[in-house]
């Protein structure tokens, strides 16, 4: 589900910038990956996040997709030059990720999963396009953030099958990944580093 205008305001404005650099630093903390790797970011929005995985992990190429080709045009403008040249860009279904299996040594989704309707069936891509012990990095919200009595006058989101800890925590279990670590604000949301198990 693409955002609207209030949801646009919360992502594209120097907080998340400065949030999205403590998550990633602690995610690095947590998996020491080897330079030099091939990383997909699903739903990038406006292109920070990838621009700070490339500065923290030092990948071989970067596939940054996003749903709504907007964001894809507001990525490519905020990184910078140089940046680019490691960094495609893709408008894409996380649901239907347009790479072969195996393809990814890590993978990132910020705030995405939340997102989507059947957000089972994007763990599951995330679990096919990634390598065997790749790495998924997760950052989720719940919907006490995002559909409480204030926030579900303003913000879009799905309103069915929607996931606290303890459903993310069983699809995780059911698409074949591993908690490496996490950090959890009960009602509010989850940082966590996966591992695909096999
Ligand atoms: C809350 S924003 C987060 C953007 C960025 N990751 C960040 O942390 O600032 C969610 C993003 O997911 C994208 N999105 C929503 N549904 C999607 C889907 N099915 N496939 C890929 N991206 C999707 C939206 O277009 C939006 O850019």
């Amino acid at each position: 589900m693409k955002l609207n205008w209030a949801e646009l305001l919360v992502v594209n404005n120097p907080s998340r910038v400065f949030q999205q650099k403590f998550e990633i630093g602690w995610m690095r903390k947590h998996a020491r990956l080897a330079p030099g790797g091939s990383f997909l970011e699903i739903g990038c929005g406006r292109g920070a996040g990838a621009s700070i995985i490339r500065r923290q992990f030092c990948p071989g190429f970067l596939c940054a997709m996003d749903l709504d080709p907007l964001m894809i045009r507001r990525a490519f403008h905020y990184l910078r030059p140089q940046e680019l040249q490691n960094i495609s860009f893709c408008a894409a279904d996380a649901l239907n990720l347009p790479y072969p299996d195996g393809a990814f040594d890590a993978v990132f989704g910020f705030g995405v999963l939340h997102h989507i309707p059947n957000w089972q069936g994007a763990l599951a891509e995330v679990g096919r396009v990634l390598k065997p012990y790749g790495t998924y990095f997760l950052e989720e919200l719940y919907p006490t953030l995002y559909q409480n009595f204030i926030t579900r006058h303003i913000l879009l989101h799905p309103t069915q099958n929607r996931f606290r800890g303890q459903e993310l925590k069983k699809a995780l279990d059911a698409a074949n990944f591993l908690v490496h670590a996490s950090l959890e604000l009960n009602l509010f949301g989850i940082l966590a580093v996966l591992k695909k198990a096999c």
